[in-house]
């Protein structure tokens, strides 16, 4: 198992959209291990392979307090979106340091392929439905400061640039 660099925003490998996966064999579960250490690690609650510069569609996800539920999803899909919004705090690992409120449904039911290549359903509500949300934009090439205001955006561009060149000339 091995620690993945992971991208930070506005890195333009974060904006490709991720391609299905074909097979689900060993070097595919591989890399959700890895992934898997790499979220943990950081600390966050959710992981889309995106972020570690794989485009294919593979996420990680652990919301749970102990860290005890690990949930891989390859290839999601959300089939239902309830009509509830919510309106929540998020951050991104890819986005160190900013969070902000973004608006998403409630409630989504999913499908998506486990680990060992079965197709599974998923009901989530709450912190899980915006966590699976925001893995499953990542897939798509969006993060979420794309729902922020343009001003917003440019902000945190700025400031995140900064951080990247300050980090730089200090390496
Ligand atoms: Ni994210």
């Amino acid at each position: 198992m091995a620690l993945l660099p992971i991208l930070h925003y506005p890195d333009p490998r974060l904006f490709k959209k991720a391609a299905k996966v074909e097979r689900v064999d060993d070097t595919l579960r591989c890399l959700v291990a890895d992934m898997a250490e790499t979220m943990y690690a950081a600390p966050g609650i959710g992981l889309a392979a995106t972020q570690v510069d794989v485009h294919r569609q593979v996420i990680v996800i652990d919301v749970s307090e102990d860290k005890s539920q690990l949930l891989t999803l390859i290839n999601p899909e959300i089939l239902q979106r309830g009509e509830a919004e919510c309106i929540s705090e998020e951050g991104c690992l890819s986005v160190p340091g900013i969070y902000e409120m973004v608006k998403r449904s409630h409630q989504i039911r999913a499908r998506a392929l486990n680990v060992h290549g079965e197709s599974f359903e998923l009901e989530a509500e709450g912190l899980l439905a915006v966590c699976v949300q925001h893995e499953i934009d990542h897939l798509h090439g969006k993060v979420f400061v794309d729902y922020l205001s343009i001003l917003k955006r440019a902000r945190i561009k700025h400031k995140l640039n900064k951080l990247a060149k300050l980090a730089a000339s200090s390496a």
